[in-house]
């Protein structure tokens, strides 16, 4: 029986030999393509060769794609687990060409491959066409044999299809296989084509048109293919199985989940089982292309579906975080498929525990507010929308999950209560953000991009150049004026100014024209690449169309690409240091300093911070040249470039590789980045680790300074070295013995008056209270005022009187700084008369204080005024005699 990894690279070697191009699969994440959350079939990374918008390289290309289907338009997640078919990742194998072969080639090619290579039955197979497409029609028929009702003509979008509301179309041919009659459904276009018995297994697109969003329809350049064939529905029909979640990988991935889960956990065919097995290879594949759970956007269709899992996990009663724990078998189920699902393991697994850790402090309370709240509720029921809300806001349980949770029962959420309640939660929301200068959302930088083109970015080679003002955008508007004192964005066809990203910076500096001036507070990017540039207009008025010069500070430029080099050479020493085990969590780099979060689990000690900063200052005075190299991304990974999150195969990234490998061969750094960088090593000219602090479970900070700012530091911390030189008059190495010597003085002083204190006043030479032991009511008392010792002084001196009173009361009332402390001791026969609690009351009481605490033994404490120890100590005889 074949594998579900043997069968794709069948699928891509049957290609490879059909003169098909191999082509990698690309990252979830679409390139800049506002239009779609992720990648959802095989065609996508491909549209613009469709359109004639690019030119492809090859005529003709395969590919087995990850696409996700959760969140936007195609959404599967409330079906998984639950379905045999249903996954929120799959794979998509596909046959590609671009303007050469057309319908009788791709015919050919899905039989050959179906029932030649894969050796289906053909009386297991019928196929769908497109009502009107009397050709493909009589293709099959000749290609295949297959007689008229096994060739089914179907008039509804069903067979036309498009990727989305705009884009490559055309009518489709689908391949169904029949799972056979002791499953009820019946075939394409018949009332009961919904049952599971004939599965759609291979969609074959016959790419003609393309779709405006004005609703205009025009023909391609060339007619084209597309194909999609999900791995797992041809795997289930491959391995005889009618289930997908019955197939080799999922079955591994479910074996590995109940042996963790341990105990009872479930069969199986338990949905929270399948939902797990699918949320854990959704959820790490979308972390390895660089998607972190957040509360927007992809990241939290990533939350939302982690969370799904998680719940499920709770549900068999799992104890402990478990996705994590899955990430090693799924690694070696798709690891040699997909090496950038091994390249990122570390980074999948911590991501999966923090976020397992972190919203399991939650979800058993979520789950019992949830219980009660449907504790009256039965089947066809709705839970109110409020608590639905509630869930949401407090327990951080995304709606969907919520709705997962309550199905079992039957009951459904009240959507529109929800959906209030989220509005008016937007509402005060929106009133706290007014004023904080927010920009235009995504979406419409994306549209001024679609018209306007992309920022050209000269900012690597000059720091000023000569360009022209496109627009101006004021309060997520386009404006066509922005006059002296107004604060706008603008965008130009050319800038030197680097717009945040990859954690460095957006420059500062100024713009300049014909009659006016503007300072560049500001550049962010926007829409993938367009620099968008905040202004504070300064003189004169600025309109689009303005010829402008632009200039970067090339101070703080300077400053911030040794910064960002420096940031390089620290991940790499960070590694060679503590281990293979860290890698970025994030960073901050401007003019001023270095901000860098990495994973590692303790403190970092001295030593190791000493052995870093001498790491990164040895490469720093090699002063080779900094290396930037524009290469494909494939090429790049092969070479062993850090941190690849998202790039799209077959774009050009920029390598940068610092210095030389101190130990052995090769290059110190290599990591792919878009920032600016010195020209070489020696530019940085000094590090220093600053400050070194945890942010979060398993993440450190570190900060650091270069060249100037480092100098600076440094010469400040010699300052205070000096100044305490100057004052013990003592060289500065001599500073450290000279403070020891001091402290350890000190102790010995402070020794010597405590034991002088206690001794002064236990032998009554303190203020005149030398009074010795008295008789008050035939108990033995002894009762002074002690001025200059404070609470915690007494103690120790009432416990030195307990020997010499062994059946009695002592009475201290101490005056020091002002305020007033008591302290009562009870012993021997006099306990049973006396409480010192009592006792030590009565003294607080009469000096204006609140109260006494201790055993019925011994109690001490505290009043505001020391004038009063008198009118205290007179308090306790008081009492004492009745
Ligand atoms: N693009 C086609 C699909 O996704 C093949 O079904």
């Amino acid at each position: 029986m074949a594998t579900l990894n043997e069968i794709r690279s069948h699928f891509l070697d049957y290609f490879q030999r059909k003169d098909h191009a191999v082509v990698p699969s690309a990252p979830l994440v679409p390139q800049n393509d506002p239009t779609l959350l992720f990648v959802n079939a095989g065609m996508v990374p491909f549209k613009n060769y469709f359109t004639g918008a690019e030119t492809p390289p090859w005529p003709r290309a395969a590919s087995s794609q990850k696409s996700v289907r959760a969140g936007g338009k195609h959404n599967d997640l409330d079906n998984v687990g639950y379905t045999a078919r249903h996954h929120t990742f799959f794979e998509m194998l596909g046959n590609f060409s671009f303007g050469d072969y057309f319908k009788e080639a791709a015919i050919e090619h899905a039989w050959e491959l179906l029932t030649k290579e894969f050796a289906l039955p053909v009386d297991r197979l019928l196929v769908t066409v497109y009502a009107d497409d009397d050709h493909a029609h009589s293709l099959w028929k000749k290609i295949a044999g297959l007689p008229d009702q096994k060739i089914i003509r179907i008039a509804t979008s069903d067979n036309f299809w498009s990727m989305g509301d705009t884009g490559p179309c055309g009518p489709c041919s689908e391949i169904f296989y029949d799972h056979g009659a002791h499953i009820p459904g019946g075939p394409p276009g018949s009332p009961d084509e919904d049952g599971d018995r004939f599965v759609e297994i291979w969609n074959l697109v016959f790419m003609q048109y393309e779709q405006f969003a004005n609703g205009d329809r025009t023909d391609l350049p060339k007619p084209s293919i597309d194909t999609g064939m999900g791995l797992e529905r041809i795997a289930a029909v491959l391995q005889g199985v009618h289930n997908n979640y019955d197939v080799d990988l999922f079955r591994a991935l479910i074996a590995a989940s109940q042996d963790l889960v341990g105990g009872p956990g479930g069969p199986a065919s338990d949905p929270s089982h399948r939902v797990i097995a699918d949320h854990l290879r959704s959820s790490s594949f979308l972390i390895a292309d660089g998607v972190m759970p957040s509360n927007e956007g992809r990241g939290y269709v990533l939350r939302r579906i982690m969370r799904r899992a998680m719940r499920h996990a709770h549900l068999l009663g799992a104890e402990d975080p478990l996705m994590y724990r899955l990430v090693p078998t799924l690694v070696a189920q798709m690891g040699e498929a997909y090496p950038e699902l091994r390249r990122a393991e570390p980074a999948i697994v911590d991501t999966l525990r923090q976020e397992e850790e972190r919203f399991r402090r939650t979800l058993g309370r979520g789950m019992a507010l949830l219980e009660e709240a449907t504790a009256g509720l039965g089947s066809g029921q709705v839970l109110s929308g409020e608590t639905a809300f509630k869930l949401y806001d407090t327990y951080g349980f995304p709606l969907d999950l919520t709705q997962d949770a309550v199905r079992a029962k039957g009951l459904t959420v009240d959507l529109e209560e929800f959906d209030r309640a989220m509005a008016r939660q937007r509402e005060q929301a929106r009133e706290a953000w007014t004023g904080s200068g927010q920009v235009a959302a995504a979406g419409e930088w994306f549209a001024i991009r679609d018209r306007l083109g992309p920022t050209a970015f000269v900012g690597y080679d000059d720091t000023e150049t000569t360009a022209e003002l496109l627009t101006l955008v004021d309060g997520g508007r386009e404006i066509d004026r922005a006059e002296a004192g107004q604060k706008v964005q603008a965008l130009f066809d050319r800038t030197p100014f680097y717009g945040e990203s990859g954690g460095q910076a957006g420059d500062q500096g100024d713009v300049e024209w014909d009659g006016g001036r503007a300072r560049v507070t500001d550049v962010q990017k926007q829409a993938g690449d367009l620099h968008v540039h905040h202004l504070e207009i300064l003189k004169g008025a600025l309109t689009p169309g303005a010829r402008v010069r632009l200039a970067v500070d090339p101070e703080r430029r300077l400053a911030t690409k040794a910064n960002h080099s420096a940031t390089h050479l620290l991940h790499a020493a960070l590694r060679s240091v503590l281990g293979r085990h860290v890698t970025q969590k994030g960073q901050l780099v401007d003019g001023e300093r270095i901000r860098f979060d990495f994973s590692h689990g303790q403190p970092l000690t001295a030593d190791e911070i000493d052995r870093i900063e001498a790491e990164v200052n040895a490469v720093i005075r090699q002063n080779l040249p900094a290396e930037t190299k524009l290469m494909g991304a494939q090429e790049a990974i092969e070479k062993g470039a850090m941190a690849l999150f998202g790039e799209k195969y077959g774009d050009t990234v920029r390598v940068l590789t610092l210095g030389r490998a101190l130990t052995g061969e090769g290059d110190y750094s290599v990591e792919l980045c878009g920032g600016t960088h010195v020209a070489r090593t020696g530019d940085i000219a000094l590090f220093k680790i600053v400050a070194e602090q945890g942010v979060a479970a398993g993440v450190r900070r570190v900060e650091a300074l270069t060249g100037e700012a480092a100098r600076r530091y440094l010469l400040e911390q010699a300052g205070v070295a000096k100044a305490l030189a100057e004052q013990f008059k003592t060289p500065v190495a001599e500073v450290p013995a000279r403070v020891e010597a001091l402290e350890a003085q000190r102790r010995k002083l402070e020794k010597e008056l405590g034991d002088a204190k206690r001794q002064l006043a236990m032998g009554g030479g303190s203020g005149g209270a030398a009074a010795g032991p008295e008789d008050i009511g035939g108990v033995q008392v002894l009762a002074r005022v002690m001025d200059g010792v404070g609470g915690k002084d007494l103690r120790p001196i009432a416990e030195e009187f307990k020997k010499q009173i062994p059946d009695g009361v002592i009475a201290l009332v101490g005056a020091a700084d002002g305020k007033a402390s008591v302290t009562v001791a009870v012993t021997g026969q006099a306990q049973a008369r006396f409480n010192a609690v009592e006792l030590a009351k009565a003294a607080v009481q009469a000096m204006g204080g609140q109260g006494a605490g201790g055993r019925p033994d011994f109690a001490q404490g505290g009043a505001p005024d020391g004038a009063k120890a008198a009118e205290g100590l007179a308090a306790v005889k008081a009492a004492l005699a009745g």
